[in-house]
């Protein structure tokens, strides 16, 4: 008989033949920001973190997390185009110099998106068809990514989906002189049901809508692998898939057809849906958080953007 057993018979044995656990130089924390300062807001849809402000995300900044993903949004005026999100005063613009300063070794990276800066919520401004303005939105998110470069960010990472939009910021950043800038392309990015925490954090729902005219749809895999190659070959660093726990088979089909990174993104809904089961006594939380996490590197992604990372040692282990 085969007694595949013998491989797991004591708690030793089993560490012999396991994998790893994750590094945590593997882990990058989505953070997201508000104006103001001391200000650090729970989310109801998202137990356990908190919409900050700078001066107050340095100053309660968790130990032991090595790259922070930042989102910004506005409490001013929103229009159209989503202007706002290239304004030098804006709440990621100048939380990165802050950051920068208090952690020299962060490895910060910025959402390059308009959604939570258009009167719409739609992540590029509308054509005069009533479509999202592929284009525009492209020439958009360059100021913007210029502008998160100027402030010193480590690296720039556009969610809009737009067609060229890697090419576009690419170009904007090496002739403003950015060109060690790294761009991480949300690459792969899917019209999800597991975005609703995020935009109730963020404020960016659209208001009418949705966003499977730009997103790639779960029902298309072949043409969401076909959007990771294009923007590698538009010039991204990093590729990422997101969300990650329903498309672990996608991580897999991009990480066989690449040499770049691929990252995956444990949304919010995947983060959230863990809390309020063990909210409700069907799991236990960081239990539950491990053996999720574990997934997305089983499936090959080779970092993960993930709200669990501020929880590396309740999850993980203190000495790992
Ligand atoms: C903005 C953006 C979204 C997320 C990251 N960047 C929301 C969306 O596309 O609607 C989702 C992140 C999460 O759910 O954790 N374009
Ligand atoms: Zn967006």
């Amino acid at each position: 008989m085969t007694r595949l057993r013998r491989l797991r018979r004591t708690e030793a044995i089993r560490n012999l033949f396991a994998m790893d656990r994750p590094s945590r130089n593997r882990f990058i924390w989505p953070v997201f920001l508000v104006e103001g300062s001391g200000r650090k807001e729970s989310i109801d849809s998202m137990p356990g973190q908190y919409r900050w402000s700078a001066d107050r995300l340095v100053e309660e900044f968790p130990a032991g997390v090595k790259s922070v993903l930042l989102f910004g949004q506005t409490e001013g005026e929103k229009d159209e185009i989503g202007s706002s999100a290239a304004d030098p005063g804006g709440v990621v613009q100048r939380a990165i110099p802050l950051l920068k300063k208090a952690f020299p070794d962060l490895v910060v990276f910025t959402d390059v998106c308009l959604c939570a800066y258009t009167s719409h919520g739609h992540c590029g401004p509308h054509d005069g068809e009533g479509d999202i303005d592929n284009d525009a939105a492209c020439e958009m998110l360059a100021r913007v990514a210029v502008s998160h470069a100027r402030a010193g960010a480590d690296g720039v990472a556009p969610s809009a989906m737009m067609d060229g939009q890697i090419a576009a910021i690419r170009e904007a950043l090496d002739e403003e002189g950015f060109k060690k800038t790294l761009l991480i392309a949300y690459s792969t990015k899917f019209a999800s049901t597991l975005y609703g925490p995020f935009r109730d954090a963020e404020n960016s729902a659209p208001s009418q809508g949705d966003r499977q005219g730009y997103q790639a749809s779960y029902r298309d895999p072949d043409t969401a692998v076909r959007e990771s190659l294009v923007d590698e070959a538009e010039g991204a660093d990093a590729l990422m898939v997101k969300p990650a726990l329903w498309y672990l088979d996608l991580i897999g089909k991009v990480r066989a057809r690449t040499l770049l990174p691929v990252m995956a993104y444990n949304v919010s809904g995947e983060y959230s849906m863990i809390q309020a089961a063990a909210k409700a006594g069907f799991c236990d939380l960081y239990p539950a958080a491990r053996e999720s996490l574990y997934a997305i590197f089983r499936a090959g992604a080779t970092q993960v953007i993930s709200y669990w990372t501020p929880f590396y040692d309740e999850i993980f282990g203190k000495d790992a």
